[in-house]
């Protein structure tokens, strides 16, 4: 029995059939048990030495047994390990990441510069009212100056803006006549314009407000000076023309100047050597009042420009519309710009 039991424990290799062996030889019904079973038609001389016998052949069974349950286990235990493995050595599938669109860091950049020059930043609402894009800034309802702005309304009384100026009307009104402002506000502005290469119907801008005691267009020119530097580089100079802004007296455009060098030499921009970037001029003491100042002690700078024409300008963009049709083709050129 032993030999035999032996042999098939040493063959097996299959968790079910050494089970199968166990209940062959050691089981209820199990031939060795069977032995043990027999002990009493023995005789009292016999019984000791066969039952030793019996016993030892039991316990090398017993223990043969564990021992291939053991490395059985240990065997199934590597090959799942095996399996299971994972080679940290394979490179890994690429993970796509996005990055800050060309507006939003020229935006980032802009808002750096001036609040470097203490602007605060605010922000208001793209659904905004009549009264703050229009009345407060001194376009009384039928004036012609609101044909500049061609508009999205809404209702009667409720359009897109299509400035972010409302903003600062906004910011007056909470400074209640008494604190002065200083603040840029960067936002998403509609005017129903059609589109094409340097015309689209939502565009973004970033205006400024500077309002306190004996703020004067020196201050507005000195602070424009350091914006063009900054943004387009030192060698840059500005120019201010007259213009008409109905929020704004006197008003302004400014111009930056420009030339455009290649591997033949420098040309100047449109012929002229300058280009138009931004409208600006001194608050309007009605626009003043309206938000509570008195215009006889406070007096106060504005100006307005689109970040996506600076952009344009910057970076050769030479349709406004790349910033609107999320090709990635063209945003994911300007993710480290
Ligand atoms: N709000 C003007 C516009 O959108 C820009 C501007 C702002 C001009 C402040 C002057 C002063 O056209």
């Amino acid at each position: 029995i032993q030999t035999e039991a032996l042999e098939r424990i040493a063959e097996t290799n299959e968790m079910k059939e050494l089970q199968a062996i166990r209940v062959t030889y050691l089981g209820k019904k199990g031939s060795l048990t069977g032995v043990l079973r027999g002990m009493g038609k023995l005789s009292k001389e016999e019984r000791p030495v066969i039952g030793e016998i019996a016993n030892r052949v039991r316990e090398s069974i017993t223990d043969a047994i564990d021992r291939k349950n053991e490395t059985l286990a240990q065997q199934a235990l590597e090959k799942q390990l095996e399996k299971e493995a994972i080679d940290v050595t394979l490179p890994g599938r690429p993970v796509q990441l996005g990055g800050p669109h060309l507006l939003t860091t020229i935006v980032e950049e802009i808002e750096d510069l001036f609040i470097g020059m203490g602007f605060e930043v605010r922000e208001g609402p793209e659904v905004e009212t009549d009264y703050y894009n229009f009345e407060a800034l001194n376009l009384p309802k039928d004036h012609p100056a609101r044909d500049m702005q061609d508009s999205f309304y809404i209702t009667n009384e409720l359009l897109l803006r299509t400035h972010t100026s409302p903003v600062q009307a906004r910011t007056m009104r909470e400074y209640e006549g008494s604190k002065p402002v200083k603040m840029i506000c960067p936002g998403k502005v509609y005017r129903r314009d059609t589109d094409d290469a340097t015309h689209s119907h939502q565009f973004t801008q970033i205006e400024g407000l500077y309002v306190d005691k004996d703020v004067r267009m020196s201050d507005l020119k000195g602070i424009l000076d350091v914006f063009a530097k900054k943004m387009f580089g030192y060698d840059r100079e500005i120019r201010l023309r007259p213009s008409f802004f109905p929020f704004t007296e006197p008003s302004v455009e400014m111009d930056i100047s420009c030339k455009v060098c290649n591997g033949e030499g420098c040309s100047v921009c449109k012929g002229t050597g300058w280009i138009e970037i931004l409208g600006a001029g001194m608050v309007h003491p009605k626009v003043l009042e309206m938000a509570g100042y008195d215009a006889n002690v406070y007096t106060g700078f504005a100006f307005g420009m689109g970040p996506d024409r600076i952009a344009m300008l910057k970076y050769g963009v030479d349709d406004i519309r790349q910033f609107y049709t999320n090709d990635r083709r063209f945003l994911t050129q300007y993710h480290n710009a």
